[in-house]
């Protein structure tokens, strides 16, 4: 399928933010600890909820998802599968989430490695580091890892790196390990603090998520739950700077101010108006000239990885020459190539990247690579002059909910078509 944008006039009105990708993904693979009905709301329409759909009912768990509603109903059976399917796993890295919750109920677990992905190699060192740490044994041969082990123990670990898996990982293992686990130097992205609050409501005990150490006291069992997804502040991101680069006035709704507020100082310094009135954020491009500035990717609550891409597209016209520091992966450049394509000014030196505003951008046939990139283009396309065909967007459809269906809401000309099909002029 690809994506046919002819859009000549600024984005204008309000749009409902859906629940986070990013959230809901560790929710769904955290139910595998739970005994009772377990109830998930505000879920996006997303590939990538259906690809945990379909890892968990391998695994034995009986979904219900109603991607109408935005509600997926759970249960899990006494018995359950302890092998992930590879082609799951290498279809969506998330899938790998589901490790720690099967090691810490059913004593042992076997998962392909998930490879790298467009973006960089992503180890699960980390995790598995932290496997071994609770009393697990580690064996990685063909392309698997397998651990087991007696019974989980409670102990101290200490993150190198902040990862975000590795720490949901270990936390989710953590919940049923026997005694107190520690985790330090953890990442404190909200949607850890989302499987926090849904784990506790389900009867375990964890303090300090959204910390930079977090305590489980393990418990016997988990229960059901009914939980909502915290809104997805990376699409939110993606509406805000879509007002920027179409010079529009956009309120993004159901959002959380409070999880975007390294990116609402950005796109101020660029010189745009940010307005946060109750559960909405308003950001105003007309008449408004952009400014360079320059931005460097950090674990949260730095600028987020996740809207870099997005960022970038936004400082491809503005006034001046800006740097873009990309620290989280080695391979988070894969829009620039398309976006040079389209008229932009990008030059690559290793993790940074300078961008020189120039005046417009031209429509032009590019290629989604990655998720973000792909979100990249799109915004690109918004405000390129002429038609500009995006393929590939099954890349942009893993996190995006409607996305052509939102924008076009605002004002855009986006039709989506299959990838063979031309656009009846
Ligand atoms: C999560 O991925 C997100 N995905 C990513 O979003 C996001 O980019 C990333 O966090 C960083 O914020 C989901 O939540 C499903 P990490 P994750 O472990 O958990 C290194 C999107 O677009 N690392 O924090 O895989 C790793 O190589 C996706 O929605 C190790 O070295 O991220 C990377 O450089 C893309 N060893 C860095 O940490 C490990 O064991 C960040 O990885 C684990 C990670």
């Amino acid at each position: 399928m690809k994506y046919i944008i002819q859009n000549d006039k600024p984005l204008k009105g309000i749009v409902k933010v859906s629940g986070s990708k990013n959230a809901v993904l560790p929710v769904m693979a955290a139910s595998i600890l739970t005994d009772g009905a377990v109830t998930i709301r505000d879920v996006p329409c997303l590939s990538d909820v259906q690809t945990m759909e379909s890892m968990l009912q391998a695994l034995g768990v009986k979904v219900r998802y109603d991607n109408k509603a935005g509600v997926i109903n759970l249960s899990v059976p006494e018995r359950l599968e302890h092998e992930a399917p590879y082609e799951l796993v290498c279809k969506m890295r998330a899938s790998f989430l589901v490790m720690g919750p099967l090691l810490a109920r059913l004593g042992k677990v076997n998962v392909p490695l998930p490879g790298g992905c467009a973006i960089g190699s992503r180890p699960v060192d980390l995790h598995l580091k932290g496997f071994t740490a609770l009393g697990a044994e580690i064996v990685q041969e063909h392309g698997f890892v397998s651990a087991q082990t007696k019974k989980l123990r409670g102990a101290k670990i200490y993150l190198d790196f902040p990862s975000v898996g590795a720490t949901e990982n270990i936390m989710m293992a953590a919940t049923l390990a026997e005694g107190m686990t520690v985790i330090e130097n953890c990442a404190v992205e909200p949607e850890i603090v989302d499987l926090a609050n849904f784990l506790n409501s389900a009867g375990a005990q964890i303090r300090g998520a959204g910390t930079g150490t977090i305590r489980v006291t393990g418990v016997k069992r988990l229960n059901g739950t009914d939980h909502t997804v915290i809104p997805d502040r990376i699409e939110a991101g993606t509406f805000m700077i879509a007002a920027g680069i179409t010079r529009g006035d956009i309120t993004v709704t159901n959002v959380v101010a409070d999880h975007l507020k390294s990116l609402i100082a950005k796109l101020k310094e660029v010189n745009l108006l940010v307005d946060e009135d109750g559960d909405g954020i308003r950001v105003i491009g007309e008449g408004r000239k952009l400014r360079a500035t320059d931005v460097k990717t950090l674990p949260y609550p730095g600028f987020p990885t996740d809207m870099q891409a997005q960022f970038m597209c936004l400082l491809t016209k503005a006034e001046g020459a800006s740097i873009v520091t990309e620290t989280l992966y080695e391979n988070r450049f894969m829009h620039v190539g398309e976006l040079k394509r389209m008229g932009a000014d990008i030059k690559i030196e290793s993790r940074s990247a300078v961008i020189e505003g120039v005046p417009e951008l031209t429509g032009a046939q590019v290629k989604a690579t990655d998720l973000r990139a792909g979100a990249a283009l799109v915004l690109a396309g918004l405000s390129a002059s002429g038609s500009t065909e995006i393929s590939d967007i099954y890349h942009i459809e893993r996190g995006y909910c409607e996305l052509d269906t939102k924008l076009n809401s605002l004002g855009a000309h986006i039709i989506r078509v299959g990838q063979g099909e031309e656009l009846i002029k």
